[in-house]
């Protein structure tokens, strides 16, 4: 099938690249030349493992194309799905004037029935809005919406693609419905299921989906801090409460506090839209809240591991992303703990192996170095706060010679705490009390 697919960021660039692969005809749309210009030249602008393969390799089968032609896009194109950033306003609320644009200009242009599929996260009732401006301002032919939320996690956005545990469809009409399913004909072959539903469920599919995501971090998070003060080993704990099949082991992994593009404006804005319609929605409010906090007191945790105080102490950071395989630097813990540190008089060195361009937009009189092992020299404590892989398998002999004090400060519990104290580290990490280091399992193989 003929599609457009309006937006080339994370969600847009991968769903038009996924759906060429599937064997659909795609023009990927923005309003911006200079990164239209550079997918021609089969340059990617984000950094997305795997994706610049699945572009160039239906590139060249000519089932993809880039073009800032919108009009053209719309009147050539069966489906057109919208994939443009929806991003949170002041009050928490999603943005949607990018969204309303697009639906206007299809309105405008639309030369035939059209299925218009929402990709983008959109508040509940955003269907009905783009088919009310369709009514009200299309010349005649029959817009249909439907809902079609992604559920890509940045780093492994393809493998989420071409692999989704399901896919939503939340359509008013069969037709809508097997359109979907010829679009996505590869994964209904592949008794992927779908769960076709109407719009406004579909939309809360997505915010549910997510707000429940970050009720579990969030939890976690929680359940860190008490097994510090119960001196519990949070890693066992999570363990243990996974091995339920009711739970599951998934997204209990405790930490800094959850960033990213989504899960922050996601859980804000179904907090807003319940706010809207006269509910409280106590749930998430709090996990935004545990969330700002968790984030704030990693700021203490490396100020207590150098003696309460950072003055003109050299602190060295490895990770800047919300998480590893990304560039993406939205709502990274990265950012509070930096900040908060600076305000406690530390100097700041910093590494991450893809986030560093974006990093350079976001802070001031941080020193970026090429690697862990210079951004360690000469620091008085050492910060892993975002899980690369290659910050697990550190010379740790290595970076003790060249830290001024031997002291690790692991916000991704990336290292055993026994290990560390035998390998002649301070060594504080999140949710394993200090304790636990010195009392020998008596039974766990570590
Ligand atoms: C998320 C959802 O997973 C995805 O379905 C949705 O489409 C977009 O938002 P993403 O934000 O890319 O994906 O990353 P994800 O892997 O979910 O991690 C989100 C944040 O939670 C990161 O900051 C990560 O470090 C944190 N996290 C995740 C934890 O702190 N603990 C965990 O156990 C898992």
């Amino acid at each position: 099938m003929d599609i457009a697919v309006i937006g080339t960021g994370y969600v847009g660039l991968v769903t038009g690249a996924g759906l060429a692969d599937f064997g659909n005809g795609v023009i990927c749309v923005d309003i911006d030349q200079k990164k239209i210009d550079a997918l021609k030249q089969g340059k990617i602008p984000i950094y997305e493992p795997g994706l610049d393969k699945i572009v160039s390799r239906n590139v060249s089968d000519g089932r993809l194309q880039f073009s800032t032609d919108l009009p053209e896009a719309i009147r050539s194109s069966r489906a057109i799905f919208i994939a443009v950033g929806t991003p949170p306003k002041a009050d928490g609320s999603a943005d949607l004037r990018y969204v309303e644009e697009v639906a206007r200009t299809i309105a405008r242009y639309m030369n035939g029935p059209k299925l218009i599929v929402t990709k983008s996260t959109v508040p509940i009732g955003t269907g009905r809005m783009i088919e009310k401006i369709l009514t009200e301002a299309g010349n005649g032919h029959k817009g249909t919406v439907v809902s079609n939320p992604e559920f890509l996690r940045e780093g492994s956005a393809i493998e989420d693609f071409m692999k989704p545990d399901r896919v939503v469809v939340g359509a008013s009409d069969r037709e809508s419905v097997h359109l979907m399913q010829e679009i996505y004909a590869p994964l209904h072959s592949l008794e992927i299921p779908f769960v076709v539903t109407n719009v406004e469920s579909a939309e809360l599919i997505k915010y549910a989906s997510n707000g429940f995501l970050a009720t579990k971090i969030s939890f976690i998070n929680e359940i860190a801090v008490l097994c510090e003060l119960l001196g519990a080993d949070v890693q066992d704990v999570a363990r243990g409460m996974g091995l339920d099949t009711r739970i599951g082991p998934k997204f209990l992994q405790a930490g800094p506090g959850f960033g990213g593009s989504c899960f922050p404006k996601d859980t804000s804005a179904v907090a807003d839209i319940a706010r809207r319609y006269g509910y409280e929605f106590e749930i998430m409010e709090a996990v935004l809240r545990v969330n700002d906090n968790i984030k704030q007191r990693m700021v203490g945790k490396v100020v207590d591991a150098l003696c309460g105080d950072v003055k003109g102490k050299r602190i060295a950071i490895l990770g800047l992303a919300f998480k590893p395989e990304t560039d993406d630097m939205r709502d990274s813990p990265a950012i509070p703990l930096i900040n908060g540190l600076q305000q406690h008089g530390a100097s700041i060195r910093a590494y991450d192996p893809q986030a560093m361009k974006n990093a350079g937009k976001i802070f001031e009189s941080v020193t970026f170095c090429h690697d862990a092992y210079q951004t360690a020299e000469g620091a008085d404590a050492l910060v892993i706060a975002t899980e690369w892989n290659e910050f697990r398998s550190l010379n740790l002999e290595r970076i003790r010679k060249l830290l001024q004090q031997p002291v690790i400060v692991d916000l991704r519990n990336v290292y055993d705490p026994r290990r560390m104290q035998s390998e002649g580290f301070t060594y504080v990490s999140v949710g394993r009390a200090d304790d636990v280091v010195k009392r020998k399992p008596l039974w766990r193989e570590r």
